[in-house]
């Protein structure tokens, strides 16, 4: 019974749920596909192989924006999908800790409260942890006795800056960039420089090879339309364009980080420099990122090693140790 306990960390584009019963992560697409306006037709990886691919009745989106949750119907059903399929497709009383933004309205952070309460997931207790908390236990920060550890979660929408001290937020900014603009970056100079129209999903595997690809010295091969013959055409794209159009959306993230270590109380300062910064989010390990914010604060930068995952692991941390349950708290009641 006591181990009937998930822990959610309700991202744009992936849903991770860490559960309990066999101590994992579940990683999916956060995404559903409904036809014809009413009926659901898919959800989660499955919904996303159709997407941008299906014929105009059915439809994939993603209920969460920009960090937050956009259409609550379909994040219900969504949710409910998810847990029933990880309880064996028999749903039992369970504790849920929910992961959320700390730089959002109060509105928007009862929303995720709201949202495991209405979802019909039997939930017992709620519980809800700050997102860059949970991220630093992921990483294995001992975030409750450090002063000052600057976080960076680099996801597909969004990027959260912020600074911990003591199990608690100091600071924290969210800002609207992320994988997905790498994304249209990449997208918008294909289109310009070799009258190329691809796709997202193209221009996600190039942003995801690029490593690999300068690693090798080969050009990105892609598939798309030419926008003069508007037939199917294959391109050779250099890396070197690909890392050009992404150094702008770089340079606002690290701006970001910048505006943060201004505001930080100078006494955190000690343990931010000693550490460096701690960066994570799917996104984080685009090719040379690391490198230019390693170059454009003049603090080390500690990649993670599972950046996907490590808000997931944080709250199977407070799930399991004792020792950091105090960082998860309860928003029963509250603002009602
Ligand atoms: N190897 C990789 N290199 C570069 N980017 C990657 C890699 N793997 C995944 N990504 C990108 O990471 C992003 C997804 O990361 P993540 O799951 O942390 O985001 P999210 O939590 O869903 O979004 P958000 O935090 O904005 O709500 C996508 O944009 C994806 O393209
Ligand atoms: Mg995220």
């Amino acid at each position: 019974m006591a181990n009937n306990v998930f822990g959610i960390d309700l991202g744009t584009s992936n849903i991770k749920i860490y559960n309990r019963v066999d101590d994992s992560v579940m990683v999916e697409k956060n995404m559903i596909a409904i036809e014809n306006k009413k009926t659901y037709f898919a959800y989660g990886d499955s919904a996303f192989d159709m997407y941008e691919k299906a014929p105009g009745n059915i439809v994939a989106s993603y209920p969460v924006c920009n960090g937050v949750i956009a259409d609550i119907k379909n994040m219900e059903v969504l949710l409910k999908y998810f847990i029933n399929d990880l309880s064996g497709g028999n749903l039992k009383p369970a504790d849920f800790y929910v992961a959320v933004p700390t730089d959002v309205t109060e509105v928007e952070k009862r929303a995720f409260y709201d949202l495991v309460k209405d979802a019909n997931v039997k939930a017992k207790k709620i519980m809800v942890v700050e997102k860059a908390v949970a991220d630093g236990l992921g990483m294995d920060i001992d975030v409750k006795n450090s002063q000052g550890v600057l976080i960076v979660n680099v996801g597909y929408d969004t990027t959260e800056v912020s600074i911990l001290s003591l199990g608690g937020i100091v600071l924290s900014r969210l800002i609207k960039v992320g994988g997905l603009k790498f994304d249209e970056a990449i997208r918008n100079a294909v289109r310009k420089e070799f009258s190329l129209i691809i796709g997202g999903k193209t221009a996600e595997k190039i942003k995801m090879n690029l490593r690999e690809l300068e690693k090798a010295g080969r050009p990105a091969v892609v598939y798309g339309r030419d926008i003069v013959t508007g037939l199917p055409v294959e391109r050779e794209i250099p890396t070197d364009l690909v890392h050009q159009t992404l150094i702008e959306n770089f340079h606002t993230i690290i701006d970001s980080v910048k505006v943060i270590l201004e505001r930080t109380p100078p006494e955190l300062g000690a343990d931010i420099y000693r550490h460096g910064i701690y960066l994570t989010g799917g996104a984080a390990q685009v090719s040379h990122l690391a490198a230019l914010m390693q170059k454009g604060t003049g603090l080390k930068v500690n990649l993670a090693e599972n950046p996907i995952e490590s808000v997931a692991r944080g709250l199977a941390k407070v799930i399991k140790d004792d020792n950091y349950k105090s960082v998860a708290y309860s928003i029963e009641g509250m603002g009602r």
